[in-house]
């Protein structure tokens, strides 16, 4: 069996919301539902490939909204067709304020509130810095914290934060990190993101976009974000940073 993997902290998510994260370079869904228990499940319908990530959940299953299969969070299992196969679910474990997942054969059993005891720690560090060369950045960066109940933050640092939260599936890094987010902006609990992709025919570009709103949208003082999708200036590794470079050994 596969080890735990980290892919979040306790604090990036609160009952009743729900956060995108990757296991092995599957998409998944980590789920807290309204009793504190945390559910992880694959975020691949497996009719026809379409990220459940919007799909409503309830009764212990979410529903994909395009053409409504139903799966079973403790199981993986599909409740109703279209779909016909089962889609993994993950178990989590909470160990000093971070969330691990490992794919599991079979239900769910445990139910794993985040407690006193397992949430004492702060989660890992995030990246320091952003390169603010080129037109136009207009990013205020700050060291980063997982809280967004931190009323010490602005608004603009809890949207990075949560950006950062975001990953390229295909290199493996946060969006904020990559240089991808070229503004962030609010008005009132409308924010407004200006971001572009490494290439114009990127693959992932749906659905980076989608969790780039959706992770903003779960902040509590953001209702609706807008991502802005720009060509100008194109990509190029030089927006990485420093960290993002090193990961992927360019020096
Ligand atoms: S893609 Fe999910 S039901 Fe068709």
């Amino acid at each position: 069996m596969s080890d735990y993997e980290q892919v979040a902290s306790v604090g990036e998510i609160e009952p009743g919301q729900r956060l995108s994260v990757f296991v092995d370079d599957v998409p998944v869904l980590l789920v807290q539902k309204d009793d504190g228990c945390y559910a992880a499940i694959e975020d691949v319908c497996s009719h026809d490939g379409q990220p459940l990530t919007d799909g409503p959940i309830a009764d212990g299953a979410i529903v994909c909204e395009r053409h409504g299969a139903k799966f079973d969070l403790k199981t993986g299992k599909p409740l109703c067709m279209p779909a016909t196969e089962s889609i993994q679910v993950y178990d989590v474990k909470i160990e000093n304020g971070a969330i691990f997942l490992r794919p599991l054969s079979g239900e769910v059993t445990s139910c794993n509130h985040p407690t006193a005891a397992n949430t004492v720690v702060a989660a890992p560090a995030a990246p320091k810095s952003i390169p603010t060369d080129g037109e136009p950045v207009a990013l205020d960066v700050s060291e980063s914290s997982e809280d967004e109940n931190d009323e010490s933050k602005s608004i603009d640092e809890k949207m990075i934060e949560a950006l950062r939260t975001v990953i390229d599936p295909e290199l493996m890094i946060n969006i904020v990190d990559l240089g991808l987010v070229y503004s962030v902006n609010h008005d009132g609990k409308n924010a407004y993101i200006d971001m572009t992709l490494t290439s114009p025919a990127c693959p992932a570009g749906p659905q980076i976009v989608q969790q780039a709103k959706m992770s903003l949208e779960r902040l509590r003082d953001v209702e609706e974000a807008e991502i802005k999708l720009v060509m100008t200036p194109p990509w190029s590794p030089e927006r990485m940073t420093d960290e993002a470079r090193d990961h992927l050994g360019i020096f």
